[in-house]
């Protein structure tokens, strides 16, 4: 039986790809390094310091590590810059009435993100009330695609991760949650999420009513 809801933040909850694209073509403008949209979904669910090294990697760069981490927290400063515009209206449609519902059927709710900004993402958008436990950037050593943010999230919630729905948008986040145990719900297109158990094209269509006519028997 489903008793637990392991969500991710960016993607899912809100959209925050434009802010990091953003931040990322500001630094590489200022480096002289190419970036793109191409190149900023590849980055969708993996941590800062992997998007940084994955942008180096293509324009065939190599740093200290010291200067590599400057930079990604230069990069940092510029996307919790933008977030500071960010408000209750800026949840992706369905995202809060599936957390609500959530709540109101007595489901186990967490976060499972990447990001180490994610509690300050959660309070601009005033979301921190739907979560029984907020696990992010800080929480486990390793990120995305390995299980270990869901893992930890489940324990919190006390289930295993067979009772327990990722609703993920990211291709890793898919691969995060399956090498986990857990069902998976992906958002997305088929080419980025197609292997996650249930798929849907964005957030508005993911309804609790959706989802448990798809898993039925496990509900
Ligand atoms: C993920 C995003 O949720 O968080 C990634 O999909 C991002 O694009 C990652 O790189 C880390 O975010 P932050 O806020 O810690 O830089
Ligand atoms: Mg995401």
């Amino acid at each position: 039986m489903i008793k637990g809801f392991i969500f991710d933040l960016d993607g899912v909850i809100t959209d925050t790809a434009e802010l990091h694209y953003e931040a990322w073509k500001n630094l590489s403008d200022a480096m002289g390094w190419h970036f793109d949209r191409g190149l900023n979904e590849s980055l969708r669910g993996i941590s800062r310091m992997d998007s940084i090294k994955a942008i180096m990697d293509h324009n065939k760069i190599e740093l200290e590590p010291g200067m590599v981490e400057e930079l990604a927290e230069r990069k940092n400063k510029i996307y919790v810059d933008s977030l500071g515009g960010m408000t209750e209206q800026d949840y992706l449609p369905g995202a809060r009435e599936l957390l609500t519902h959530l709540r109101n059927e007595g489901f186990g709710v967490a976060l499972g993100s990447s990001s180490k900004n994610a509690v300050m993402v959660l309070q601009q958008l005033n979301a921190i009330r739907y979560f029984d436990f907020i696990g992010d950037g800080n929480t486990v050593a390793k990120s995305k695609p390995a299980p270990d943010i869901f893992l930890y999230a489940a324990q919190q919630l006390k289930l295993p991760p067979a009772q327990c729905l990722v609703v993920e948008d990211a291709e890793k986040g898919v691969d995060a949650a399956k090498t986990g145990g857990f069902y998976s719900v992906g958002i997305g297109p088929k080419e980025r999420v197609g292997h996650a158990d249930l798929r849907f094209d964005s957030m508005g269509e993911a309804t609790l009513f959706e989802i448990k006519s798809h898993f039925k028997d496990l509900f």
